[in-house]
């Protein structure tokens, strides 16, 4: 069989766009344990004073996420915001009909935003478009960001809180498409609604920035029709619109699981040609961005939780969406990171769905320890290392046909430049499941550049997966390489994640 290889050039004027830091963001919903007995725990030993869980906001900052989404997901198509905050023991309690489990409102948005601060990171806010609408949303948005002498800014100041949050974005709403929601809208019903919602809150704080509802998933059959008839609406109102979309290998057919990105690049495409049919249509000037802002693989505990939900409604914080990650989950976050940063010039957000407990890279035990699942990782190095100019990736791979794709890049790969730091970063997959790929990256036009640091995954085992009890996929210094006169060569592994970070 022919060697299997890929060049890859990379070169500091190849400039796709710089980064928005925020394709590092990141999803808490009132779901499950994401907020009871993920981050917020009275009582439990690594909890603070404000029952913040120390354990977990640690792991949180060292994923550095600029950005959170809250308080849902399906959940915010039916939250009344005003119950979670002022006294707590004022606080309802409310059947959360998404997850058909009991909000006790304990913790809300006060609590939300003061642990978000400890996080270091911004909130993006959801607005109920489902079982509510424009005056509720105006009144939240007085609530967080204004500093008038009027009802809802008083009511903060009188919870306490003098200076407003200032929230910068904003969703209108979460999944409207999805005939799974409450209050779910046609296209056309959507439209007006989020236009309006969007211009009147636009009237009351003009600094904001607003999402307006795209698909839930490239496979609704509304897409991409839902894309263009809300946004001849809402396109001159907002600044970004929302994609999500899941990944699953409930066929347990990992080579064509990895060809998944080939559907998410062109999901990603479709928006942004939708996005410039409607500019066009318009004679607008305005450029739309994108924001991914829900995205996983998600599969693994759907079962279970269908019949948890149906069989043991109304309960406090159950087990609810954990799926556990094995090593090829974190091969396909992996590629997934890559193609969101080879889109670094629309894509603009994009939050991992979720952050704690639920589909999520941290878990908690409800009597122990917070632990990184495998998912964790890839996230960790795209966080830490992918900020700067994400440069175009002039790759020629070896190719593969999986079992739904054709002309699979046996390597995915995109490199960063962190002009600042003066180190550039190549972020590469081998999703070939059978072979090594003899990989070489020039890169002449990083004079004087050698390698800082290697970091790989690599394992035989597919499904294998961590645990509280410990770590059986964490990455590795990788030393079998060379680096001479400004060629990099490895042999990447079979189903491996390669972080190459050259500097001076
Ligand atoms: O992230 C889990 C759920 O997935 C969200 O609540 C919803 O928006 C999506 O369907």
């Amino acid at each position: 069989m022919a060697e299997r290889k890929a060049k890859m050039i990379v070169d500091k004027s190849f400039r796709i766009a710089q980064v928005d830091k925020r394709v590092y963001g990141s999803f808490i919903e009132h779901l499950g344990r994401a907020v009871y007995n993920g981050i917020y725990q009275p009582g439990h030993p690594a909890a603070d004073e404000q029952g913040f869980r120390k354990d977990v906001l640690e792991l949180v900052k060292e994923l550095d996420v600029p950005i959170i989404r809250y308080p849902g997901g399906n959940f915010v198509s039916n939250f009344f915001w005003e119950d979670s905050v002022g006294p707590k023991e004022g606080r309802r309690k409310r059947l959360d009909l998404a997850w058909r489990t009991t909000e006790t409102n304990e913790f809300g948005l006060g609590e939300f935003a003061e642990w978000s601060k400890k996080a270091g990171s911004d909130i993006m806010m959801a607005i109920n478009l489902g079982t509510r609408g424009i005056a509720d949303a105006l009144n939240l948005l007085e609530y967080c960001n204004l500093d008038t002498d009027s009802y809802y800014a008083d009511l903060r100041r009188s919870h306490g809180v003098k200076e407003p949050y200032g929230i910068k974005t904003w969703c209108l709403g979460n999944e409207m498409d999805g005939p799974w929601q409450m209050g779910h809208k046609t296209a056309a019903e959507y439209g007006r609604l989020a236009a309006e919602t969007a211009k009147a809150m636009k009237t009351m704080d003009e600094s904001i920035e607003l999402v307006s509802c795209g698909s839930s998933s490239v496979d609704m059959p509304t897409f991409p029709e839902w894309e263009r008839m809300t946004l001849e609406e809402t396109y001159d109102y907002v600044d970004y619109i929302s994609l999500h979309n899941y990944y699953g290998n409930a066929e347990n057919d990992t080579e064509d699981f990895f060809a998944k990105t080939q559907d998410l690049d062109r999901f990603i495409r479709t928006v942004i040609a939708t996005c410039d049919y409607v500019k066009a249509k318009k004679r607008s000037k305005k450029t739309l961005n994108l924001s991914f802002d829900e995205w996983n693989v998600w599969f693994h505990a759907m079962d279970a939780d269908n019949e948890e939900m149906a069989k043991r409604p109304w309960q406090i914080a159950p087990h609810l969406l954990e799926d556990i990650y094995d090593y090829e989950d974190a091969i396909l976050v992996g590629l997934i990171l890559i193609t969101f940063l080879k889109h670094a010039d629309r894509l603009k957000m994009a939050c991992l769905a979720q952050l704690v407990n639920v589909i999520a890279p941290i878990m908690t035990e409800n009597d122990g320890g917070a632990w990184r699942q495998t998912i964790y990782y890839p996230f960790l190095h795209a966080s830490k290392y992918g900020r700067g100019v994400a440069l175009q990736p002039v790759v020629s791979s070896t190719l593969h046909d999986t079992k739904n794709h054709t002309d699979v890049t046996d390597i995915e790969s995109v490199a960063v430049y962190n002009e600042e730091k003066d180190e550039v970063t190549i972020f590469a997959v081998n999703r070939n499941v059978h072979e090594d790929v003899t990989f070489e990256a020039d890169i002449r036009s990083f004079e004087g550049y050698t390698v800082k640091e290697y970091l790989a995954l690599e394992n035989e085992d597919m499904k294998v997966a961590n645990s509280v009890l410990g770590e059986k996929v964490a990455p590795y210094s990788k030393t079998a390489y060379e680096c001479r006169n400004g060629v990099f060569t490895t042999v990447m592994k079979k189903c491996s994640w390669n972080v190459i970070r050259m500097g001076k």
